[in-house]
């Protein structure tokens, strides 16, 4: 995939409540409780209900011949519409509304105006802020007719999304998480990208929450009910390190392979896990690919 043109920064209208790095591109942490009052998850429940709606729309609308930026367009109007806004616009000075990562594109591809080709994947992660708190989801899409082994490969990374998400229990340490995703793709033989990673969200988009994709023992944060993070495997069907494109953003396979992702946000439940951007906000569910 070739660098395109980027368009300039598009505006959110001023009856939009903003997050703090909205209007300086700065991003300020502060300590947030990593257990969320039932007032926050409530408000969290509607934001990744926004942020999952959005992301099933703009994947609808996703077919060869149109620019990424095109898809950076209906993202941005469909969250002011609602209400809410883009939180990635300029969260660490990100100029657009939504990532869009095509075929070796790890992450964080910055729309642009590159035009989608048949057989392309391209992965579309949404978040939204509304009600002071984030919600962020993402999923890979095929554009057009995509090859068997693309096909594999974003199967197998929403499986892994789904192995993760199931290693979601109060009491158990994150690690099993990281544990249940690489033990899925090793059977693949696929790779994990190490560099990115899962994280704590609420008000602020990301938080100290660390979720890693792969087994480290190091991981010892006990899961606890009211957490909330996301799980967001990136998974490669070659080389799992990544290169960065001179914008500071683009990260992409060091062999120019295709990789996958799919992103939920999830809350720590007295029993399980609830799927916040999950659509139906249901418990435990069963693992989608097997139905
Ligand atoms: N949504 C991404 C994540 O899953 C983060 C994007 S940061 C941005 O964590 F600045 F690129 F938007
Ligand atoms: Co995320
Ligand atoms: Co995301």
């Amino acid at each position: 995939m070739l660098q395109g043109t980027i368009s300039p920064m598009r505006t959110v209208p001023a009856h939009i409540p903003r997050p703090a790095y909205a209007d300086s591109g700065i991003v300020t942490r502060w300590a947030e409780d990593r257990v969320k009052s039932t007032e926050i998850i409530h408000r969290m429940r509607h934001a990744c209900t926004m942020a999952s709606d959005v992301l099933r729309l703009a994947g609808e609308f996703v077919r060869p011949g149109i620019t990424t930026d095109a898809i950076d367009v209906y993202v941005h109007d469909l969250c002011i519409e609602r209400d809410a806004y883009p939180s990635p616009l300029n969260y660490s000075a990100y100029p657009k509304s939504v990532c869009t990562s095509v075929n070796e594109v790890i992450c964080h591809g910055i729309p642009d105006s590159r035009v989608l080709q048949d057989g392309d994947i391209v992965n579309l992660d949404v978040t939204t802020y509304i009600g002071g708190v984030h919600g962020d989801t993402n999923a890979t899409f095929f554009v057009g007719e995509v090859d068997p082994a693309s096909h594999e490969l974003v199967k197998v990374t929403e499986e892994c999304m789904w192995h993760g998400i199931e290693a979601v229990r109060p009491g158990r340490p994150l690690s099993d998480i990281g544990r249940a995703i690489e033990a899925h793709a090793k059977k693949h033989r696929y790779g994990v990208v190490k560099a990115f990673i899962g994280h704590g969200i609420g008000e602020q988009f990301h938080t100290d929450i660390q979720v890693l994709h792969y087994y480290d023992p190091r991981s010892t944060t006990i899961m606890r009910p009211g957490m909330t993070f996301t799980i967001e495997p990136m998974i490669t069907v070659g080389a799992w390190q990544h290169r960065m494109w001179d914008d500071d953003w683009t990260a992409v396979t060091t062999d120019g392979k295709r990789t996958a992702q799919f992103e939920h946000t999830l809350l720590v439940t007295d029993d399980g896990v609830d799927v916040l951007t999950g659509g139906d906000g249901a418990v435990s569910p069963s693992a989608p690919w097997s139905r």
